[in-house]
């Protein structure tokens, strides 16, 4: 979810008040079963056979994490910081690699993971940062750029869900601080419209994007969407989605990364005094942050923007938006 996090917090006003208009209520669903269906078809393939890239990895030394992996361990309570794992995964198609932080309580091993991540063509994939996983029931968000699941997450079309919500606000109109499921233009074609994805998709238009992001996915690598499911209840959206994700999601063989997101403002940080951190680089300098008897620098906390929006919708999304694709353990 959130389409904002990139933004400013004077936008944050204005992004709430987008936030709050509703979907069509009456609208019909067009998958009422969820998306999940696209991604094991009967007699034929699904998302889950997107193509996917070679990669290797490398897991990090014990003792230093990202800050991000770092904040969502301690602050969050996701893992144990200690029970991080630490990976470089490098991409055939990207020189850089990402990072993914894997909790030791995942049920997804890291080759699975990277393996799903690497079925997202590298022209998308280039917008996220890191990738986690830790374990618990079946959720997932996308908190700035940076990509979270839990549980047993193995359909493809929920890391096209939350890849779509970094690729909505990479096509916000220029000059403006709205993601583009936020625009006017995306809200009248839903109007136009008399379906939408799913019932998630009504929880709001971010959502409803990135629900219609995945059927323009399937519709441009697996095949025609409309073979599986009528679409012209809902033309008007997916037409307009449709002309920024078409190009973005059709596997391309030879693709590189050209715009990678950098992770460089998430330092090392150290898990703390029970790991064995080598010299002060690893350690995180900030005025703000404690230091403990012994000299450790601690990670800060990470900065309370306005986040109460923002944290609102990433429960929101964590706890009720993947019902649809919570999947048979
Ligand atoms: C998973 O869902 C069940 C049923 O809703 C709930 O009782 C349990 O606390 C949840 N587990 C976690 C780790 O959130
Ligand atoms: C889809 O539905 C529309 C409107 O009911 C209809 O005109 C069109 O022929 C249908 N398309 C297919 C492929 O069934």
């Amino acid at each position: 979810m959130l389409p904002i996090e990139l933004v400013q917090v004077a936008s944050l006003l204005v992004l709430a008040g987008v936030s709050l208009a509703q979907v069509p209520p009456g609208h019909a669903a067009l998958f009422p079963e969820g998306l999940s269906v696209l991604n094991t078809r009967p007699r034929s393939i699904g998302l889950n056979n997107m193509q996917g890239v070679p990669f290797g990895f490398t897991q990090w030394a014990f003792g230093t994490v990202p800050q991000v992996c770092y904040n969502a361990a301690v602050d969050d309570g996701y893992c144990n910081v200690y029970d991080l794992e630490v990976y470089d995964v490098e991409y055939d198609d990207c020189a850089v690699p990402w990072t993914f932080c894997r909790c030791s309580d995942s049920p997804l091993s890291i080759e699975a993971f990277a393996g799903r991540v690497g079925r997202l063509p590298v022209a998308a994939r280039q917008y996220a940062r890191f990738f986690s996983s830790y374990g618990g029931n079946s959720s997932a968000f996308s908190f700035r750029n940076d990509i979270t699941f839990f549980g047993p997450i193995e359909g493809q079309s929920v890391y096209i869900h939350e890849l779509s919500h970094n690729l909505d606000r990479l096509y916000s109109p220029p000059d403006s601080l709205t993601s583009f499921s936020g625009t006017d233009e995306y809200a009248n074609a839903v109007a136009a419209d008399s379906c939408s994805p799913d019932d998630y998709a009504k929880t709001s238009y971010a959502e409803h994007y990135a629900q219609t992001s995945v059927m323009i996915a399937y519709d441009v690598t697996v095949g025609p969407i409309d073979s599986v499911r009528n679409t012209s209840c809902m033309a008007n959206a997916f037409n307009a989605a449709r002309k920024h994700l078409a190009p973005i999601w059709q596997f391309n063989e030879v693709g590189t990364c050209t715009s990678r997101l950098s992770e460089d403002d998430s330092p090392r940080v150290c898990m703390g005094p029970e790991a064995p951190c080598p010299g002060d680089p690893v350690r995180v300098a900030s005025s703000d942050s404690e230091s403990d008897p012994e000299g450790f620098r601690w990670a800060p906390v990470v900065e309370s923007v306005d986040d109460e929006e923002l944290e609102r919708k990433r429960r929101a999304e964590r706890e009720a938006g993947m019902r649809g694709y919570a999947e048979i353990a």
